[in-house]
């Protein structure tokens, strides 16, 4: 089988930064629920652009980063539950607009866990020979899918886009992973589509994200640590040979919890969630980028990521950059 590498990233989230104190003005809340529950201070909300424009601009990031150009891209995935259209895909209309002509484009719906489940699925097709470069985006704007009434919910999410491109290499990158799926326990976070309506049947859908978030905390709590220890076993590695593991970034109690689960020392989980909230399927490919922008990861780095999320769904994998 080919070895597959990272060989850029990229991100982008709005311009419009939303403060703790913002969102009390019209919720019943506070900067000290907020923070003291989740470490969240900021979230970005877009003021109207939605998925593919945000994915697009992650994307020309990556790209340039990776120094190859569209045309050498055979494969485009975006893991986004926000698709701006049911069809067209989000990943074709970033195909379109980045001029990626030679691509296969679908999007994929693993929630919080979508850039993990994507990055897998993309990094199996150029294992397997089935492509050579991939574009890999998750991307959401949760802001469209928010109860602004709802201050369970609303705190916290915010709007954003990371990307990865990935490549057949002759070094060993992308190692194995870890995605397992728990349908059962779907019902503790669930998101309506729209009305369903017709001359036979007339059944109002609630739009909005609802939460049992207890019971995604107990989740998370239980099979996350489990999965990243499943991709260290898989690999040649052991758990000091991990320099940072990159987790999903849903709250700052779940980051401390897994890492005293894991008795991980909490330098190696790096956090942006103070700045962002919860970008479900976005928040790994921005925290990956920042952290590569910022020099903390560099080429030969050993790191674990993390998602997991609505479905439930979960996953892990084990990278050298
Ligand atoms: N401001 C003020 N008070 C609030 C707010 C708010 N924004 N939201 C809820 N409350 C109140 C509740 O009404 C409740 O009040 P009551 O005791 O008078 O009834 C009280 O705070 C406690 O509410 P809980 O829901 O029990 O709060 P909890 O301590 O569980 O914290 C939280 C909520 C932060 C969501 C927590 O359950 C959690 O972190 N869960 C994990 C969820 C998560 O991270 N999901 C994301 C992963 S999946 C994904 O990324 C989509």
């Amino acid at each position: 089988m080919k070895n597959v590498r990272i060989i850029g990233t990229g991100s982008y989230t709005p311009d419009n930064i939303v403060s703790n104190k913002d969102l009390s003005s019209f919720v019943d809340t506070s900067d000290e629920w907020i923070s003291s529950r989740t470490g969240i201070k900021n979230r970005r909300i877009s003021t109207g652009e939605g998925t593919v424009s945000l994915s697009v601009e992650a994307a020309k990031r990556a790209i340039a980063s990776s120094g190859i150009t569209p045309d050498e891209i055979d494969l485009i995935i975006v893991a986004t539950i926000c698709s701006d259209h049911c069809t067209p895909s989000a990943a074709c209309e970033v195909q379109r607009d980045i001029g990626a002509h030679d691509a296969m484009c679908f999007d994929m719906n693993a929630a919080c866990s979508g850039f993990v489940y994507a990055l897998n699925t993309a990094t199996a097709y150029i294992k397997m020979g089935m492509a050579k470069k991939a574009l890999v985006i998750g991307t959401e704007v949760l802001s469209r899918l928010t109860d602004w009434e709802d201050r369970s919910t609303c705190v916290l999410f915010g709007d954003g886009s990371g990307a990865a491109i990935i490549s057949e290499s002759e070094e060993v990158g992308i190692d194995n992973f870890y995605c397992r799926s728990l349908g059962s326990l779907s019902e503790h976070l669930v998101c309506g589509s729209r009305d369903f309506v017709n001359p036979y049947t007339n059944q109002k859908v609630d739009p909005y994200i609802r939460m049992n978030g207890q019971e995604v905390y107990k989740f998370v709590c239980t099979y996350v640590p489990n999965a990243i220890k499943k991709v260290i076993e898989q690999s040649p590695y052991t758990f000091e040979d991990i320099d940072h593991f990159v987790l999903h970034q849903a709250n700052m109690r779940i980051l401390d919890s897994v890492a005293k689960r894991l008795k991980i020392d909490k330098d190696k989980i790096y956090s942006n969630i103070q700045s962002y909230g919860n970008t479900s399927a976005a928040s790994v490919p921005i925290v990956l980028d920042e952290m590569i922008r910022k020099g903390i990861l560099k080429k030969g780095h050993k790191i674990v990521i993390a998602g997991f999320g609505g479905g439930l769904t979960y996953g892990a994998g084990m990278i050298t950059l």
